[in-house]
């Protein structure tokens, strides 16, 4: 007779197969001005603020980033993105029945920037909703959207991020506003039968919040509180690096995989120094990071889904490779998603 554990060890003949969600489409946009750092630094020295472009190029590695003109928000990037991944993935708008949003400079404090890009794009009825988890949106929201399509809520996703983070920056703070810049990024998620995304894991650590943060907030019509962003950049930088490591690890291990099974790192965009740090402690050859960083800056919630779409497009990633996204920011978040392309 067999027990009851040997009973549901056993599968079903009737048992469903199990979903996954696949990667079967990206997108990109940037805005159209590109700002060199030599513009930006003698933009910023009319203005008395004093930097340059070596400096920026040593400490980050940024050359350029795009700045989105002032009537042009967030959800007018992520449509486009939106778009061109739906083109790439050959579906429609009204195939998708989940649009997330990753975005920390959204158009409005409400709706949210995915119920506009919705209504942008035409199609109404799919759930929209944005996400906030400032650098590490989009793995946030790509774990999300894979959760409802492994459950069978939904098909098809579509997952965004979008930022145009120039509306925060305090262009007198030369710490903060030669580091950012405006973009969006967004993929089709679609259901499968065999796995596209093969584990993730999200963190977060509130009393971390001083370190990285855009203070200011409404209140009586009134802003209240400095709303550009403030950054201890070292504490940052410290925290990014160990935290990446650590979930990188943590992911793979889920996975039952070993760091040198993966084919590219796709990390958040934000400094060369902490993604070839994190590289270094995976003990991955620089030549396996994803980097955009150099002419797109730290695009945010944007970066990771920026610097897939163009590595795909450029034919650097290759269908059949393994893939770990790595997000960190504001929160303090962080995460990390592994993918079989
Ligand atoms: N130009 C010239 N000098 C500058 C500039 C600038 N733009 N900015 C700072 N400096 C000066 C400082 O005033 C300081 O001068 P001092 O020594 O006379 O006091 C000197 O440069 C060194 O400053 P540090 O802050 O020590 O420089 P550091 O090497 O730490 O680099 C940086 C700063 C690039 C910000 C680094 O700390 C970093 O990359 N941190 C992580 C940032 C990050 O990843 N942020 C994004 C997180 S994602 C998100 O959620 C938004």
């Amino acid at each position: 007779m067999s027990s009851r554990h040997e009973a549901t060890a056993q599968p079903s003949a009737c048992a469903p197969s199990p979903i996954y969600s696949r990667i079967v489409g990206t997108g990109s946009y940037l805005p159209p001005k590109r700002w060199s750092n030599e513009e930006l630094v003698a933009w910023l020295a009319e203005r008395g603020v004093e930097t340059s472009s070596e400096w920026i190029v040593e400490r980050t590695g940024i050359q350029a980033r795009h700045f989105a003109d002032p009537d042009v928000t967030a959800s007018d990037l992520g449509l486009v993105a939106a778009q061109r991944a739906l083109e790439a993935a050959g579906i429609a708008a009204s195939d998708v029945d989940l649009i997330i949003c990753a975005t920390s400079t959204p158009d409005m404090v409400f709706p949210s920037t995915a119920c506009l890009i919705q209504q942008k794009l035409g199609v109404h009825g799919s759930a929209a909703f944005d996400l906030q988890a400032v650098c590490s949106g989009f793995v946030y929201a790509l774990t999300v959207a894979d959760a409802m399509i492994r459950t069978g809520a939904v098909k098809r996703a579509l997952v965004i991020g979008s930022e145009v983070f120039s509306r925060i920056l305090d262009f007198k703070d030369r710490t903060t506003c030669v580091l950012f810049g405006d973009g969006a990024g967004a993929v089709v998620l679609q259901a499968s039968d065999r796995p596209g995304i093969v584990a993730s894991r999200l963190h977060a650590d509130g009393q971390h919040a001083n370190i990285l943060c855009t203070p200011g907030t409404f209140r009586g019509g009134e802003v209240l509180g400095d709303p550009t962003l403030k950054m201890d950049g070292q504490a940052v930088f410290k925290l990014a690096v160990n935290v990446l490591d650590q979930v990188a690890h943590e992911v793979l291990g889920a996975a039952g995989r070993q760091a040198d099974s993966i084919d590219w790192l796709v990390p958040h965009q934000a400094n060369i120094r902490i993604m070839q740090g994190t590289a270094r402690k995976l003990k991955l050859p620089n030549s396996r990071v994803v980097t955009t960083v150099d002419q797109h800056g730290n695009t945010s919630a944007a970066s990771i889904p920026l610097a897939l779409d163009q590595a795909i497009r450029s034919g650097q990633i290759q269908p059949g490779q393994s893939l770990l996204l790595e997000g960190v920011g504001g929160g303090f978040t962080w995460g990390a998603v592994l993918i079989d392309y």
